[in-house]
């Protein structure tokens, strides 16, 4: 069936048990996406929820609960069927619920089995585990022991959330508790940066153009350069940030999943299988460095009060302990080995608290061609860039050079620049309903697989015990600064200079 966008709609039948259904995820997140995806017809009549979690709340108050979700994410939508929330999470039925007893999985089971039969689910079921994942193993363990995965001809499907581990072992150890339950084609471990458009969109742009996919090898391409920089600091969730670091939140998965998607080589076909091999072959091929070299190419860092003393350092944060080594920041140099861009540096930067909020690719063009234009010998061109916006702007930047108008031959660069406008922008769906409904659809595109995360542990652990063998000097970089004077060293060192410097 076509929409009148002439986007082939494809419904599917499930029953969805969200773990964590009181929670944030669910509420900020989760109900929203569910909600755009029924509106739009990937869901039909023919769908349930069971929400579960500790709290006694009724089906009415549930049901109040979702109805307050989808309105709080979209007060604007311009919906001209006041009524389709109402009957949208008509769908839901709630179930109090203690993941350790095993009477509630029995009773799960009846009211799953009762809603399969009353809307027809023909067994399928996605299994959606928003909770911490220290719980993962005993509801995964419980779900297969109770027989909550169906036996005929459905699916079942589980999804998960990072943190997935806090190093290689521990990662390992939460996959094989798992994994006694779900196989691996059946675990769905999400990355909201997978979900993100312009993420997804690396692909198009490396191998749907000639120009990019003839340039993007070792003798044209210089470094990349990947940033994920925020202006907020850790905000309320100093708790769980304690535990984990730059490190563990952002580089072992946003970022190590995003150097795959750019260095990784041409797949044959462009679906999930020959994605995924192709971007765990690009993790392998990582250099792994020595704690010696690890040491000197990562940075660690954590800031501190800005200049004006308006914002607190990350230790004065509520829930931080003074005198925390916890790293808001983070930048590395990265040597992919892949064939086509073997040696090339791969530079990655993460921090909290810096001067603006960009997430960004820049792609750096050797510039050794040889000057015609110069006036004396050591005047080289200037470098060309293709910068992927990922956030919050979105689009591509190429800088080249090119004539001035002025007398004599003089090259300056120009900057050609597309930018998704703000109603292209409001079309796009938020990434948990685009992972959601992939999910739905069976498509492992835009998750991570199991070797994409555990290659990304290996290569990181060995940063992380680099690091613990020494005390650091924090905090080392002011809030609103770009992070760490040894940052910009890093590249500086090599001859470079990182592309993205705002001042302010
Ligand atoms: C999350 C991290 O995974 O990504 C957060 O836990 C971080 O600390 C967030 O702020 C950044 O995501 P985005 O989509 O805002 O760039």
């Amino acid at each position: 069936m076509k929409s009148e966008s002439g986007v082939i709609k494809m419904n599917q039948k499930a029953l969805f048990i969200i773990f964590g259904g009181t929670g944030d995820l669910a509420y900020r997140k989760l109900y929203p996406a569910l909600f755009n995806l029924y509106e739009k017809g990937y869901l039909k009549e023919d769908f349930a929820v069971i929400g579960t979690a500790r709290r006694p709340w009724s089906n009415d108050h549930y049901h109040e609960v979702v109805m307050s979700a989808i309105e709080d994410a979209g007060r604007d939508s311009g919906r001209t069927n006041d009524d389709l929330p109402r009957k949208f999470a008509s769908h839901f039925y709630y179930q109090s619920h203690n993941v350790d007893d095993v009477d509630h999985y029995v009773a799960l089971r009846k009211l799953a089995d009762e809603l399969d039969e009353k809307y027809d689910l023909q067994g399928n079921r996605i299994f959606y585990l928003a909770m911490a994942p220290r719980f993962f193993g005993t509801i995964a363990g419980h779900l297969k022991d109770q027989a909550l995965l169906t036996k005929g001809n459905g699916f079942n499907r589980l999804i998960i959330e990072k943190p997935f581990g806090r190093d290689y072992p521990s990662a390992k150890e939460l996959n094989d508790s798992i994994s006694g339950s779900f196989k691996e084609e059946q675990i769905f471990r999400i990355d909201h940066y997978l979900g993100k458009e312009p993420i997804q969109s690396i692909a198009g742009l490396r191998f749907g153009n000639a120009l990019f996919n003839s340039l993007w090898n070792k003798v044209h391409i210089d470094n990349i350069q990947i940033t994920l920089s925020e202006s907020l600091g850790v905000e309320e969730r100093a708790g769980y940030y304690e535990t984990a670091g730059a490190m563990r939140d952002m580089v072992q998965n946003h970022i190590m999943q995003i150097v795959s998607l750019l260095t990784m080589e041409r797949p044959d076909v462009f679906d999930s299988e020959h994605l995924r091999d192709k971007k765990i072959e690009a993790l392998e091929n990582i250099q792994m460095y020595t704690k010696e070299e690890a040491k000197k190419y990562f940075i660690r860092g954590q800031y501190g009060a800005d200049e004006a003393n308006t914002q607190l350092g990350y230790r004065d944060e509520e829930g931080t302990d003074n005198q925390s080594t916890v790293e808001t920041f983070v930048a590395g140099k990265l040597i992919t080995h892949n064939p086509s861009l073997d040696g090339v540096p791969v530079y990655i930067r993460t921090g909290k608290r810096l001067t603006k909020k960009s997430t960004q690719i820049n792609i750096v063009f050797k510039n050794d061609d040889q000057n015609i234009f110069a006036k004396d010998a050591s005047e080289k061109l200037k470098t060309n860039v293709l910068t992927m916006h990922i956030e919050p702007d979105q689009g591509f930047t190429l800088e080249f050079n090119t004539k001035t108008g002025n007398q004599g031959y003089n090259l300056s660069p120009v900057h050609l620049r597309y930018r998704k406008t703000a109603t292209e922008k409001a079309q796009i769906p938020d990434a948990y309903e685009g992972l959601i409904r992939d999910a739905l659809m069976g498509n492992k595109t835009n998750f991570a697989h199991w070797h994409e995360v555990s290659q990304a542990w290996k290569i990181m652990d060995v940063v992380r015990e680099a690091w613990d063998e020494e005390e650091p000097a924090f905090p080392n970089y002011a809030s609103g600064s770009m992070g760490p004077e040894a940052a910009m060293q890093l590249l500086a060192d090599d001859g470079r200079k990182w592309v993205f410097n705002p001042r302010s």
